[in-house]
């Protein structure tokens, strides 16, 4: 009975000019690794989930993305928005469906752009947290030991604070995307976990905080019960979709629940959010240089990431911690500490005026 939900739909702004809305980062093989991030993220699990009782939730524009990346899915195994609502939506959809099939599953809910060195460690968390939350009414996200004051994550303070790895804890704060005066206060009071976006629960605990949280969204969704999984499903959800309200579950829901665990976990996690977490990982030079582009000549830079085709001729002089890519007819060259701003300079591209 368990189930894996992955969240495909985002537009992955944060990686543009490579990541863009034709073609978002989930479906790229932005490390080289011979695999798409939605592939690695279906390849680290299917060995403890049946193919069958994996979802993905995108946009309508990705479908055909997804059938040529994941071609073992059905169509029915495809869920497809008409437009974004952010992830509580996403999350809601796929639950209700799901349950409609299954009254007792149990879910695994993933993003599609994560990166994840450790599997098998990984496969035993995962099992860890289903085995937890089976006959249980909780909500159980997996933590992350942090390490620097990042302001686009989620911060959870267990109720233990000395909480040591593999260990399941109740959670006394659900903090999303803190200012960066609140992030540091977290890390140098200790006894907080980064939120790694990977959720696991069962349906109907779920459903519950959903219909507590966000009544409204709950209400549509409920009322979808005679559609799902027939042919009246699509026209159902493109109907009700743009009612939906447009906000995440970490706002909507795991701020606000009482029954939120957190097990501890240390499986080389990291987001591929930004260019600047790419080059953490990437191989680089003794200049700490990382450089994608057989055509790419450097003289006295440093720890700069280059993305570039092959047959392009780039010279770069005098280069400290920037990021220069170019990519979909678009060259950006940007210093490394701005690149929280990439997401305003493709506004800026896309709409000029
Ligand atoms: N289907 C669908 N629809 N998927 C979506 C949508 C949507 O409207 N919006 C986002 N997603 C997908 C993204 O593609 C990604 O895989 C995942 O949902 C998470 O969304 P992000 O937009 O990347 O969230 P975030 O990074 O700002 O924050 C989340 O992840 C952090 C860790 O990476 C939160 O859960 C944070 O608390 C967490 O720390
Ligand atoms: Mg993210």
């Amino acid at each position: 009975n368990n189930f894996l939900v992955i969240m495909a739909g985002g537009i992955g702004s944060r990686f543009w000019p490579m990541s863009t809305s034709e073609t978002p980062k989930q479906f790229l093989d932005i490390l080289g690794t011979g695999k798409t991030m939605i592939q690695q993220t279906v390849a680290r699990i299917e060995d403890i989930i049946p193919k069958r009782n994996i979802f993905v939730v995108t946009s309508r524009y990705y479908k055909d993305i997804v059938q040529e990346q994941l071609p073992f899915l059905e169509d029915s195994q495809i869920l497809l928005e008409p437009c974004m609502r952010n992830t509580a939506p996403c999350i809601a959809y796929a639950s209700y469906k799901i349950q409609n099939r299954c009254p007792d599953a149990n879910i695994i809910v993933a993003p599609s752009d994560h990166l994840i060195t450790d599997e098998s460690g990984f496969r035993k968390t995962v099992e860890k947290a289903l085995d937890f939350t089976k006959y249980q009414n909780v909500l159980l996200t997996l933590g992350i030991d942090p390490h620097r004051p990042e302001t686009g994550y989620g911060y959870i303070k267990s109720t233990n604070p000395k909480i040591s790895t593999n260990e399941i804890d109740k959670v006394s704060e659900f903090k999303e995307k803190p200012d960066i005066h609140t992030a540091k206060r977290y890390l140098e009071s200790g006894g907080y976990l980064w939120n790694s976006g990977i959720f696991v629960w069962s349906a109907s605990s779920v459903i519950e905080a959903i219909e507590k949280s966000l009544p409204e969204v709950a209400k549509l969704f409920t009322r979808g019960k005679e559609v799902y999984d027939t042919p009246s499903e699509q026209e159902y959800i493109d109907r009700i979709y743009p009612q939906c309200q447009n906000i995440s579950i970490d706002y909507g829901i795991l701020e606000h629940a009482d029954n939120i665990y957190v097990l501890s976990s240390k499986f080389g996690w990291s987001d591929l959010g930004t260019w600047g977490s790419l080059w953490e990982k990437r191989q680089r030079d003794n200049q700490g240089n990382s450089v994608v582009g057989s055509g790419v000549h450097l003289f006295e830079c440093n720890n700069t990431i280059v993305t570039v085709p092959d047959e392009r001729s780039v010279v770069l002089q005098g280069l400290n911690d920037f990021i220069v890519v170019e990519a979909n007819g678009v060259i950006m060259v940007c210093k490394k500490e701005e690149e929280q701003r990439i997401k305003e300079f493709r506004e800026k591209v896309l709409t000029p005026n």
